[in-house]
């Protein structure tokens, strides 16, 4: 999984009031440090004393309430050096009272979204064939929107500093992809897990460490002197589109909506992939730049259809009542997706049409 980037302590404040939006959003402007801010300093309290106080406390907005998040969830999935001893606290009472808290608002907003899209106003018990409509489902969310405009942007019309600052944020097309695959497969068996042990072992390079993912992700960023962009600097819908995977990864009882959201990745993200490919044809990119990119293009295709025929639907074969959630999953990740690729749209564009 991509280490995180630590959002120093002070450093959310300033941004979350520069920012701020959605249905946490203020009016006013906060005073008083952010919670993602007391979440950081108390977590470096070693007796985990300085955590009691944060029992009932409140974000001041929506991205206080994603920065808070993620500092949680690294603590149960980022690696041990970058989180140091405050992992010690991952289980702390106040740390999980607070995680259960935050992420029940998001969780309500999100139902609420998925409620009004009256997919399955139905009796799903009624449902004559769960399989084919989770399949179909499925199959159609991923169709809607697989291009998006900033993809076509990408391929046609961005210049070189834009395609960086995009890639920059998007992290790839499955950022930290192979630690969700490893979290979501626990407790599945068959052909789901074989199929999910099969797709990580791809992430692995098949057991060529010059072919992991990450490796080639890494060498792609050097090539095109990509930058790391702190969490401080990036848009709320970024840092959201990241924190669903910590959201699902860490809630066993989510592990349907988890299939569902990397199954869309899946397939989403090929046809993506390569746009961003025709934009280093485009614009000259180094030869490095490439392997990352072209493997998911030519690899997520096959692995979209793959989870879908032999994760989804043995899975649904065998527990129908997890379709509507695998594709409720799927529905929340697409979501989550769109809205980061127009807000990183509009800051990238922003700044040169005003230019
Ligand atoms: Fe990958
Ligand atoms: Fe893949």
């Amino acid at each position: 999984m991509t280490p995180p980037v630590a959002t120093a302590p002070g450093a959310a404040r300033a941004a979350s009031r520069e920012t701020a939006a959605g249905p946490l959003a203020s009016t006013a402007a906060p005073t008083g440090p952010t919670l993602a801010d007391r979440l950081v300093d108390a977590l470096a309290d070693s007796t985990g004393a300085a955590l009691d106080a944060l029992a009932g406390a409140a974000p001041v907005d929506r991205r206080d309430r994603v920065l808070t998040l993620m500092t949680v969830h690294d603590l149960h999935t980022a690696p041990l050096d970058v989180v140091g001893a405050a992992v010690l606290h991952q289980h702390h009472p106040a740390v999980a009272g607070l995680k259960r808290r935050l992420e029940g608002s998001w969780l309500a907003e999100l139902d609420a979204a998925w409620a009004a899209q009256d997919r399955y106003d139905d009796e799903w018990s009624d449902e004559p064939d769960p399989v084919a409509r989770v399949v179909r489902d499925m199959r159609s969310l991923a169709a809607t929107d697989r291009l998006p405009d900033a993809y076509r942007w990408l391929a046609r019309t961005a210049g070189w500093d834009e395609l960086v600052a995009f890639l920059a944020l998007e992290g790839g097309p499955d950022g930290g992809f192979d630690d969700l695959v490893a979290l979501c497969q626990v407790g599945l068996s068959g052909s789901a897990k074989l199929e999910l042990g099969k797709n990580y072992w791809d992430e692995m390079g098949c057991g060529d460490l010059d072919a992991v993912h990450t490796t080639l992700h890494q060498r792609m960023a050097a090539a095109i002197g990509m930058p790391e962009v702190r969490r401080e600097d990036q848009p709320v819908e970024a840092l959201e589109r990241i924190a669903v995977g910590g959201l699902l990864a860490t809630n066993r009882w989510l592990q349907p909506e988890m299939v569902g959201a990397l199954g869309l990745l899946e397939l989403q993200a090929g046809p993506r992939c390569r746009l961003v490919v025709q934009a280093f044809d485009r614009l000259g990119a180094p030869e490095a730049a490439y392997p990352f990119y072209v493997e998911h293009a030519d690899l997520d295709p096959v692995h979209g259809k793959d989870w879908l025929d032999k994760a989804v639907v043995p899975i649904v074969a065998e527990q129908p009542h997890w379709g509507p959630r695998i594709v409720k999953g799927a529905w929340i990740r697409s979501q989550l997706n769109l809205a980061f690729f127009d807000a990183a749209r509009r800051e990238l564009v922003r700044p040169a049409s005003a230019a």
